[in-house]
This record gives C-alpha cells, structure tokens and sequence, in this order.
C-alpha cells in the first residue's frame, strides 16, 4: 500500500535500530508505535487437520500479520496443558504442547518472524500452574523444595466425618470456592481459576527464582517479550481473611462478582515481583545487545493500580476502557472521557495502549455492531502509542453461536444453562475465517474444536481482500498510517463536536492535520469542521468505515461533511493521500 516515496520518508523517520562505526545499537524503541496482534493458538490456523490450530499454523499464515501492517504477535499459550482452561493450566512452563507442535516448530516459527521482521510475544502465566504440573504433585507430597510452591491451608471446622471447610470464603473467578481439598496432604489448595490451577506462592523464594529461569529459557530462544496473565492475582494477604460481601443485588452467592476482593486480588507485593521481571529482561537484552524486550501485563483493576504497572516495569499495562467503559451507544463525549482519562492517568513519558478485544471478552463487532467495527479499528490505531488487536478482529469476525451443550470454556460450564451466556467464552474462540472453503480455511477437517462460525461463507478474509472496501482495507489504511512522522511523533487533540461527533485529530507543525471523525449518533449529521480543526477547505477520504458507503479518495468540503449514521471518516490531505497511495 505504500509508495517507494513514503518508505523513504518513514525510513528516515522512523526511531530504527542504526549502526555508529563498529557498534551495533539495538532498537530501543521499536515497540512504541507498533501495532499488536494476538493469537489464539486453538483458533488461528490448523496445518495438521486435526481441527485445533498450531504453531506450524502459526508460521504459515505469518504473511498474513505482515500484509495487515502488524509489528508483533502475543500467542496465547502454547505450552503442555490437560486443557482445563485451554492451555492457561500449565504442566511444564518451558515446553510445547504436542497439540500445537514442539520446540523445533516454536524455533522455526520465531526465526520466521525475524526474517520479516515481526516481533513474538509470549504469554507468560505466572499466578497459577496446572494441578498436572510436576512443583505440585511434589508439593502434595510435601517433598522439598516444593512444599511451599502453592498456597496450602488447613481446613476449619471438620465436621462429625472429619470434613473440614475451607480456610475463608474466597471464590474462584470460575464460581465456588477457591479451596479445593487435597486428601493426600490434607489441606486445602487455593486456586482463584478453575481446580486445576492452583496458585502459586510468591512468598517463596525458590519459586520466584524457577519463574525467572521460565523467562530466560524463553529469551534465550528469541522472544521479544511477555504477556503477563492475571498479573493481579499473584499475591494474596497473608492473613487470609474473608472477603466482605460486595452487596451486588445483581450476583447470586457463589460467583465471583458477590464479594470484593480485598485481600486476593492487587497487593502491594505484586509490584516488587514485576519489577523483578523488568530487571531481568533488560539485563538480558543489555548483556545480548538485543532490541528492547517488552512487558504486557493483564489486570483488570481501577486506573491508580493499572497505572503503577507502568512504573514497576510494564510497558503496556493493558487499556481496557474501550471493553469495559464504552460499548455501541456511548456517546463522543464518554469516548472522549475513556480517552482522556487514560492519557491523563498515565506518568510522565509512558507509552499510551488501547485494547478494543482479546479471548476474554465478546468480540468488538458483536459488542459494538458490525457497523461500528471500523470505527474501533480507527480510533484505536490513530490514537498514540501501542494498538492490540485480537486475531479476527481486523476483518470485523462475530462471536459464534455456542449453546448450552456445546460450551466447552470452564467460565460457562462451570454456571448452568440458565447463565452460561453472561459468562461463556467460547463465542469469541471460534476459529479464524480466512476464506470460503471448508472450516472457513481453518482446517481440513469438518470438526473444529469449537465450530466454525457460518457467516464465514460471506466473512472471511479472502472475501475482503477481493473487495476494495472493507474492515481489513480500513485496518490496513490505518496501519499505514501509523508508520508516517506525523503518527509517531504527531501531538494529538480530542474533541467533542456538534452532534455528537469525536474528532480525533493528529498534527506536526507545518503539515495538515490527520482527523478521525466519529459519528456515535445514530442518525446522520453534516458538520463543519474547518471551524475548530485548522484542516484544508478540500480534505480526501484517506478511510473510512465501510458502512459509510464512503469510498476512500473521495474528496469532501471541510465546512459541511456529511457523515451517515454510526460511521467514521478519517481525512487527510489530498498529498498525503497520494503519497501514501502512491499516486
Ligand atoms: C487470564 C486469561 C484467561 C484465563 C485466566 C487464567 O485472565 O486471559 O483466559 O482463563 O487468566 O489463567
């Protein structure tokens, strides 16, 4: 998509790894702009047909990443699990699943992303290992150094047969207690996901330096970074008290969301362990001479503890205000406020991120509406700093239909048929629809571990590459535009317009202005723009969502834009647009 022109411009730009004399400098700032991409491994490609995606899968759609602009991909684990949370039950942390291959494939597939140039982010799940691991079947034999590697606590109040209850009343975020009883040891294990994830002791030093060598091992074989999962999790109070009820009319007893979680959840300690994790990635990356390595951390939490991420060592503590504070009716001024409230929250100097999905949570055309995907795949990557998208997104894919019986994800089955929906994650896992063909090009096979959504038919990648307008176009353009100056150094201004319009404007001094215009309303407007932004009478149509049924190139009067219901435009002017398209 882009000219030899604009390459050349973005080459002398861009903040690239550059040689002075003999000495190679390493590529410190790499990841500040770069557009990530995650990867759920069970959903992206299956090179073997047995219906469950893999590594070699991986590889072989990397041109994939490359073609849609991404810089680097985070996979969601891949490493020996029994599955009782696909993969985040963990039982050897420095191995491969034979499911998504070995160690071979995970080498060819790093030494792939490195010739273009893509950098691999592995999840890292430290609060937790599987119940299969090695430390805890050791551990329940209280054989040392093991003993202490989970939380162990003895049962209250055993009953005429001997049977205790448990320590206090957390709950596992997967419903019911979080202790389960081990009769072979003779106490209760906490495990805040499901039973077979007991949670490991960070109190333990042996422990601390065993996660260290997870890391190294992973450095050594070349990754960039980690994902750090349920960060928040990692320490509990060490005095184990009941949690007070969080007095949610709306939560019946036994689920997560009844109690406020005081004492499981965002201790202090969490940090000092981070910041550990940040010293021993740099010291690796300063004794290797290598780019920087990153941290991502996951932890759902109020922005003053999200914030002190980035102080003890993450780089991207993740942004989940587009996921849990705006939905498809917000309205320009509650996007503005999301906005507004994480620039303003974050220290001095730190890298801004902005998440619109992830394996969690429903995808953002099915939370927003197919109509509103584009306008979050803009937003997200005009904004400054880092974008993280969830494979499927960036061609707009809707959750799947999976019913009662077919559910397969702990979250749900672990409800009943009467709540499973609010609670289910399999919707948004099911496989990626890269063409028309059988499982949507997915696998050979008929049967996938989850079933192929059957809108794949129409939506699927091959479909919109064949089109000149669609999400992946939009994703595409945007991607683009984030390798030019005025997106990695550009200063950036949010507005409110008339009628419920969000201009998102990037700027450099003596250049014109890159503005996002977002229609929340519901209904179409026409604004004038140039009366606030300094833009041209005549801008052109760099993107725009494809529900506009506004064709890219188009030029349009600043001083009355027309803009249809729920749809965005991003403007530049008519030069840019033809350098960029090498007109
Ligand atoms: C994180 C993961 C989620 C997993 C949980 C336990 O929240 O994103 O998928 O179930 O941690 O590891």
């Amino acid at each position: 998509m882009l000219s030899q022109l604009a390459i050349l411009f973005i080459g002398l730009a861009s903040a690239l790894g550059c040689r002075t004399g003999t000495e190679i400098v390493s590529n410190q700032d790499w990841w500040k702009t770069t557009a990530f991409y995650q990867i759920y491994p069970r959903s992206f490609k299956d090179s073997d047909g047995n219906g469950v995606g893999d590594l070699n899968g991986i590889t072989s759609k990397l041109d994939h990443l490359v073609d849609a602009g991404v810089g680097a991909l985070w996979i969601s684990p891949i490493y020996p699990s029994p599955m009782a949370d696909f993969g985040y039950d963990i039982s050897n942390f420095v191995d491969i699943d034979p499911l998504f291959g070995t160690l071979d494939d995970f080498d060819a597939l790093v030494a792939r992303a490195k010739q273009l140039n893509l950098k691999v982010i592995l999840d890292f799940v430290p609060n937790h290992s599987s119940d299969e691991h090695e430390w805890f079947k050791k551990s329940v034999r209280r054989e040392d150094p093991y003993t202490d590697y989970y939380i162990w606590r003895d049962g209250k109040n055993p009953d005429d047969t001997g049977k205790y209850e448990p320590p206090n009343n957390w709950l596992s975020t997967f419903q019911g207690s979080a202790w389960e009883w081990n009769e072979e040891r003779g106490q209760f294990y906490l495990h805040q996901f499901v039973k077979g994830q007991p949670d490991l002791n960070y109190r333990n030093a042996n422990l601390r330096k065993e996660m260290e060598n997870v890391l190294s091992f992973w450095l050594k074989r070349g990754v960039e970074g980690f994902r750090i999962d349920a960060i928040n999790h990692m320490f509990e109070d060490d005095r184990f008290l009941d949690e007070p009820s969080s007095n949610n009319p709306n939560v019946s007893a036994g689920y997560y969301d009844s109690l406020n979680h005081i004492y499981s959840k965002d201790q202090p300690e969490t940090y000092n362990v981070l910041q550990s994790w940040r010293d021993l990635l740099d010291k690796y990356a300063q004794e290797s001479n290598t780019d920087t390595k990153v941290i991502m951390t996951e932890g759902y939490a109020n922005t003053d503890l999200v914030m002190q991420y980035y102080t003890h060592g993450s780089n991207i503590p993740f942004n989940f205000g587009f996921i849990t504070n705006t939905r498809s009716g917000s309205t320009a001024a509650e996007f503005k406020s999301v906005i507004d409230s994480w620039l303003d929250s974050m220290p001095e100097n730190y890298v801004a991120n902005w998440v619109t999905g992830n394996h969690d949570q429903r995808r953002v055309a099915s939370r927003y509406g197919s109509n509103r995907a584009d306008q979050m795949s803009i937003v997200c990557l005009i904004l400054p700093g880092i974008s993280v998208t969830y494979n499927g997104d960036e061609i707009g894919m809707l959750d799947g239909e999976i019913s009662w019986v077919d559910s397969v994800d702990p979250a749900a089955c672990n409800t009943d048929a009467e709540h499973f929906e609010q609670y289910s994650r399999d919707p948004e896992r099911t496989p990626y629809q890269w063409d028309s063909t059988t499982s949507a090009g997915f696998s050979t096979s008929s049967t996938t571990w989850l079933p192929v959504n059957r809108n794949y038919v129409i939506l699927n990648l091959a479909a919109q590459k064949a089109v000149s307008h669609s999400h992946y176009h939009v994703y595409q353009a945007m991607t683009a535009l984030r390798k030019l100056p005025i997106f990695k150094r550009g200063s950036l201004s949010v507005e409110v317009l008339a009628d419920n319009v969000l201009a998102i404007t990037r700027s450099v001094t003596g250049a014109t202005p890159i503005v996002a215009l977002v229609n929340c309303a519901e209904s179409s407007v026409s604004i004038n723009v140039k009366n606030s932004i300094a833009v041209l009478d005549q801008m052109t149509v760099y993107t725009s969502s494809v529900s506009s049924g506004i064709t890219p190139g188009r030029n349009v009067t600043t001083s009355s834009v027309q803009l249809p219901a729920a749809t965005t435009i991003v403007l530049t002017s008519p030069r840019l647009y033809q350098i960029v398209h090498g007109a």
